[in-house]
């Protein structure tokens, strides 16, 4: 096994991963450190690294079967399991709070980002522990958002969706405010407030004051890391527990390319 070297970012989550290439085979005990570290530590990044979009691909395959991501216009044609994050392809940064492809059965254990292009100020990646999150709420309302589900589909302000991606991926699909994560045991405040349609037994408008009214008192300074890039980084999101969101303050005229996939993970559930 490869010298793994695990230290942390910040006090709530976040930890830099030393003594992994990821462009080469990752044996079953390094695959087994990475994914209790993702777990852990909620969010991984990994520097300096110099991938194939094939390499890339195969890594991160450690931490979950690659899934296909539903605004396909973005994909890779080669690797649609890849897909780029550009906003010269028309793409506005993603700058609200949110977890990853909510509107699945089986959503993503991980959302990964490989950095190819990075501007040279501003353009960063913020990640929220929602673990920490659920702890901080009073137990009523712990014990309220454990009741509570939300329905889910494709967002709703996005205009240039393909039909073909409506159609796959625009039924409601209905997931636990609160969930128990598979590798830890712990519990998770989880929703994404632009592709829930709603909580159950509550009104469109009074479910998205909610939201949000959740989110500003939720996400403080405290329980976020923020990824400053850097050219060749990779960071890993688990997206069982945490929300992430863009920063779009940086000069458009510089080019910013990610990369992003995302691996499959269980159905949430409540334990
Ligand atoms: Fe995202």
């Amino acid at each position: 096994m490869a010298a793994l070297q695990i230290t942390p970012l910040h006090p709530s989550l976040g930890a830099e991963i030393a003594g992994v290439d990821l462009s080469r085979p990752i044996e079953e005990p390094t695959r087994e450190a990475l994914v209790r570290a993702l777990a852990d530590h909620l969010a991984l990044v990994f520097r300096d690294q110099s991938l194939t979009p094939a390499q890339y691909l195969s890594a991160v395959s450690v931490f979950g079967p690659p899934m296909e991501q539903h605004y396909s216009q973005h994909n890779m044609p080669d690797l649609p399991l890849i897909g780029l994050i550009w906003h010269r392809n028309g793409q506005r940064p993603a700058e609200r709070w949110h977890t990853d492809h909510t509107n699945r059965e089986r959503p993503p254990a991980a959302t990964i980002l490989y950095g190819v292009e990075i501007p040279s100020a501003g353009g960063g990646t913020s990640v929220a522990n929602m673990r920490a999150a659920y702890l901080a709420l009073p137990p009523d309302e712990r014990r309220r958002l454990e009741s509570l589900t939300t329905f889910n589909s494709l967002d709703s302000d996005h205009t240039d969706t393909r039909q073909d991606d409506r159609d796959k991926y625009g039924k409601p699909i209905e997931h636990p405010m609160v969930r128990t994560h598979p590798v830890h045991g712990s519990r998770a405040v989880y929703f994404h407030i632009t592709k829930a349609t709603h909580i159950a037994g509550m009104t469109p408008e009074a479910s998205k004051a909610y939201m949000a009214d959740l989110l500003d008192r939720m996400i403080r300074p405290e329980i976020v890391y923020h990824h400053a890039w850097r050219k060749g980084d990779v960071l890993v999101i688990d997206d069982r527990a945490t929300m992430h969101r863009a920063h779009g303050d940086y000069d458009r005229s510089q080019s910013r390319v990610l990369w992003r996939i995302i691996v499959e993970g269980d159905r949430p559930r409540l334990v």
